[in-house]
């Protein structure tokens, strides 16, 4: 690649003189209308060509080749997988100043949770139930993005998912609509510097990408990349609301999923990305394909790369991410009269009004900035990335108030994730480097007065399984098998333990066990583990889990030998410095489950807005001819909203304001709360409703709302929520948005097994 070096004080006539001018009073409209006017045919489909170069780290087989021509003929309109101010730069002076239309290019990145200062992954962001803070997560990684070149994220992710099988789970918000529907609004808004695209041209936004459209969180068997197949009011009601949310708060692209939808792979599906996604929601942005999902529709039987790239276009997608089918194969179908130049066109036009949105027109370098550099891993990112992950954290038991651990404590720190960065981070996070991350034995360290008190021992490895390993290594060593022996290395771990006051074991999965391509059929502890935490158990001493993991695992057997557990997830870069402070009380974790956690894999799909049957098994007693197991409770091992504090909080009865509501009222419903423990702390409130007679079977309960509330020790506060008719409807038979007249149930309570209601009517 040719680096053109040009005297400061030539860059702006240069600038002039290579980018297509934006004319004074010049709307968008007539800017890339007379663009347009320019373009060949190629230059068009060269628009809608996203590529990946050979050197960038892959989630498919497939490269883009010869770049640097491609980019020169106007054949490409944008490029992830390439990183760092210098290179983009080189690369945007290529199309800026060497294609004959010197078009800008859009750089995008998976910027899932943070960029290099790596956020808690997003499930343990939802965890949070923060909106405020999940939104500022998207803003800071859109600062640090934006200061090292990039302009657009694939991200959010807000792929309802039930099945924690499904690695994937660890990229989203969990199970529920409508907390889901909050938290894409919010990454939304905090990617793009407010709601809609007003401030998408400030050079510290980005242009945020909704996926995978759509139901890619419904994977039959949890096997990623699998068949899908639900029905519309199952899409409508509880996998949709996400997507629509984050469209309708002006989400730039939406990336469609691999799986197919109704037998038609999403890239391909017609009803999905026009009737749905344009002309029921009114998405004005442009569509973008997953990796090839293109042209792996011809796996899926659809036809060759000709048929299957002509599809799409005629489906409603405009850009196509690394196949390169539109770019080989459209020009032959538009003359065969299989495309129409109409839709070329309008593909084209989004891509460019993206970049208009963006201000690459204005200045292609906008997002190359030198001056920003010292933006990338600055103190205050770091900063956040601790507070977020203290944020995120789930207190799942905490037996004898053994946490907070006392500062005199002499504590036995063990196990394979205790003195670990590499898998600090969290899966999807390419752009973080591990070395930057704090672990937790380091945590303890930073803290004044502690370093002497820890010992440390790993105690066994993630896993002992060499294959397993292996699987899991493949773009770096997150799994290390120790040359000791397993014997060798829970002997020192027992010793270590023996002259301890508590043991904190840090176990769980290692990142990449979670996360694309990582779908599991067991959802244990591996069993190295597993030996380790019943040996730890065994010497009586209170026993601290700090649990990593990316998504529920079926822990009932550890959760039942340990004195307390802590749920971390992957916390990031600042993770061991968030670990150490909320095990010593500096914060009082106060995060609740957006999944529900399994007693066994058997119950999965699991979820707690499920619909009755007509043979309801009346609690988790069992009964003949009921819905239920001969082996295994229904409900689950950790309720959906389940999470403890050092304090304790006391909820009285709801009460309403009214006994019934009218269409165009509102009532409220509300309790009083209590800080009974001896922490100040907070309580997600959780309002859920149950519709008690419908057209169709309807869940048992539903969230429609919640707070956050802090309270001091002793404190007690009454908490409100405003219940209006809008707030009732769902998708009927007839796929018709509305609410219907009846009695509801209304539940304020801690999780959503809250068993108090009292009922209303609409009338
Ligand atoms: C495939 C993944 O499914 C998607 O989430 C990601 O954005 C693309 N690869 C690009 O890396």
């Amino acid at each position: 690649m040719r680096l053109i070096l040009i005297p400061k004080f030539l860059f702006f006539i240069v600038l002039v003189a290579t980018t297509p001018c934006i004319a004074q009073k010049q709307t968008k409209a007539q800017f890339i209308g007379s663009l347009m006017a320019k373009m060949t045919l190629q230059e068009k489909l060269g628009q809608l060509n996203l590529i990946i170069p050979g050197d960038a780290s892959v989630t498919g087989t497939v490269v883009s080749t010869d770049v640097e021509g491609k980019i020169k003929r106007g054949l490409v309109g944008g490029m992830f997988g390439i990183a760092g101010l210098e290179k983009i730069k080189k690369v945007q002076e290529l199309a800026v100043r060497e294609s004959r239309l010197r078009i800008p290019m859009l750089f995008g990145s998976d910027i899932i949770h943070g960029y290099k200062t790596a956020f808690p992954i997003p499930l343990a962001l939802s965890a949070s139930w923060d909106l405020a803070m999940i939104e500022k997560s998207a803003q800071m990684a859109a600062l640090e993005a934006t200061a090292d070149g990039l302009n657009w994220t694939f991200s959010p992710m807000v792929d309802i998912a039930r099945d924690p099988r499904w690695g994937r789970v660890a990229e989203g918000a969990g199970e529920d609509p409508f907390l889901g529907s909050a938290i894409a609004k919010a990454m939304v808004v905090g990617y793009q510097g407010g709601a809609g695209n007003a401030n998408l041209s400030t050079g510290k936004s980005l242009l945020s990408c909704v996926k995978h459209f759509a139901l890619y969180g419904a994977p039959e068997g949890g096997r990623d990349y699998n068949t899908v197949d639900m029905s519309r009011h199952k899409m409508y009601n509880d996998y949709f609301p996400p997507y629509k949310a984050a469209v309708d708060a002006g989400a730039g692209s939406v990336m469609t999923s691999f799986n197919d939808v109704d037998g038609v792979p999403a890239s391909g599906n017609k009803w999905l990305l026009t009737s749905v996604l344009r002309n029921q929601w009114g998405f004005k942005g442009f569509v973008v394909s997953d990796y090839t999902s293109v042209t792996e529709m011809i796996n899926h039987g659809i036809g060759d790369t000709a048929a299957v790239s002509a599809l799409s276009l005629n489906a409603g997608l405009d850009m196509d991410m690394v196949s390169e089918g539109f770019l080989n194969t459209l020009q032959k179908s538009l003359q065969s009269g299989k495309v129409s130049m109409a839709a070329i066109d309008a593909a084209c036009k989004r891509i460019l009004e993206a970049k208009y949105d963006l201000g690459l027109f204005e200045d292609p370098f906008k997002y190359l900035k030198q001056e920003r550099s010292s933006e990338v891993l600055s103190a205050d990112k770091r900063a956040f990335a601790k507070e977020a992950a203290m944020r995120s954290f789930v207190l799942l038991k905490n037996d004898n108030q053994v946490l907070p651990l006392k500062q005199g404590q002499k504590i036995a720190l063990i196990g394979p994730l205790a003195n670990d960065r590499s898998n600090m981070p969290g899966t999807w996070s390419i752009n973080a480097d591990a070395k930057q991350a704090v672990a937790v034995l380091e945590g303890f360290h930073n803290r004044p007065g502690i370093g002497s008190k820890v010992m440390y021992a790993k105690g066994a490895n993630l896993s002992d399984d060499p294959v397993f390993a292996a699987k899991i290594n493949v773009f770096g060593e997150k799994i290390s098998i120790d040359t000791r022996t397993p014997q060798a290395l829970l002997a020192e771990a027992l010793a270590v333990a023996a002259a301890s006051d508590v043991i904190v074991a840090v176990v769980g999965e290692a990142s990449e066990m979670s996360g694309e391509a990582a779908s599991r059929s067991s959802l244990d502890i591996p069993e190295s583990q597993q030996k380790l935490i019943e040996a730890l158990s065994k010497t009586g001493k209170p026993l601290v889990l700090v649990l990593m993991n990316g998504r529920p695992l079926t822990i009932a057997k550890e959760l039942n030998a340990a004195t307390a557990v802590l749920d971390v997830w992957h916390a990031g870069t600042e993770a061991g410095n968030a670990v150490a402070s909320v095990l010593y009380g500096d914060y009082n974790p106060a995060g609740k489950l957006t999944m529900s956690f399994p007693r066994n894999v058997g119950q999965i799909p699991i979820y707690y807005s499920v619909r009755n049957t007509g043979r309801p098994n009346g609690g988790d007693v069992f009964g003949k001819y009921k819905s239920n197991y001969l082996d295994v409770e229904n409900s689950p091992l950790l309720p959906f909203g389940y999470g403890l504090s050092y304090t304790s909080f006391s909820y009285t009865k709801p009460v309403l304001s009214a006994n019934s509501l009218t269409a165009n009222a509102s009532l409220t419903a509300s309790i009083t709360l209590t800080n009974t423990g001896n922490y100040d702390g907070e309580e997600v409130v959780q309002l859920y409703i149950k519709d008690d007679v419908a057209s169709i079977t309807r869940p048992l309960k539903e969230l429609k709302g919640f707070q956050k509330v802090f309270l001091k020790k002793g404190e007690s506060k009454t908490v409100i929520f405003t219940i209006d008719e809008k707030l009732l409807r769902f998708y009927n038979a007839d796929l018709k948005h509305t609410s219907e007249k009846g009695s509801f149930q209304v539940y304020i309570g801690t999780n959503a097994l809250v068993e108090n209601s009292v009922s209303f009517q609409l009338k």
